[in-house]
């Protein structure tokens, strides 16, 4: 680990009993509002991955997304929470640590054969990048892979994800 991503890593808040009792919820707001940790951070997420275009998954990977895009000069695609967009791609329904969500790709964006890097802040079930990597699929491009900030090791969310490139930078 660089010196620049372990003073990041100092930066993620560890919030007890949040959204709900028992689970440490791990906050990486004060780390994306430091601007050495945010420029170390981005650099770190896109480092060694061939990708034409960016997927940010809602809502703090639309922030390491776009970033990461401009870093790179590709484009960035959020991939949604449902009741935003006006005109879905589709639509992947999925289980996560908490409850179940959906995940939504606006019309008009990833095109076939396009290698695309799918950024988030944390892995933790799995259950939101492995939706996220379908939705990249559905489009008929390809995962070129998936690159996280946290992963959270106990929950096994990796394991969700086999046949994904899966890169985090920090573990927990
Ligand atoms: C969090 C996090 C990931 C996802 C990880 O998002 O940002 O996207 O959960 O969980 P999983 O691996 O168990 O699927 P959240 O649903 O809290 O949404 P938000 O970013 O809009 O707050
Ligand atoms: N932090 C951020 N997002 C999450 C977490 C967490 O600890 N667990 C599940 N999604």
């Amino acid at each position: 680990l660089d010196a620049e991503l372990r003073a990041a890593s100092g930066l993620v808040r560890e919030v007890p009993d949040f959204p709900e009792p028992g689970v440490l919820f791990r906050d990486i707001s004060p780390m994306l509002a430091d601007g050495r940790a945010l420029a170390a951070v981005v650099a770190a997420l896109g480092r060694g991955h061939d990708f034409d275009v960016v997927a940010g998954v809602e809502a703090r990977g639309f922030l390491l997304g776009a970033a990461v895009a401009q870093a790179h000069g590709t484009g960035v695609v959020g991939l949604r929470k449902p009741g935003k967009l006006p005109e879905v791609a589709h639509r992947v329904d999925y289980r996560l640590e908490y409850g179940s969500a959906s995940l939504e790709l606006p019309a008009g964006t990833l095109r076939a054969g396009q290698r695309v890097l799918v950024v988030d802040d944390v892995l933790a079930t799995g259950g939101t990048l492995n939706a996220a990597c379908e939705l990249v699929r559905s489009a008929g491009s390809e995962v070129a892979a998936a690159t996280v900030v946290l992963e959270l090791t106990a929950l096994g969310g990796r394991n969700k994800v086999p046949d994904v490139a899966l890169h985090a930078l920090l573990t927990a």
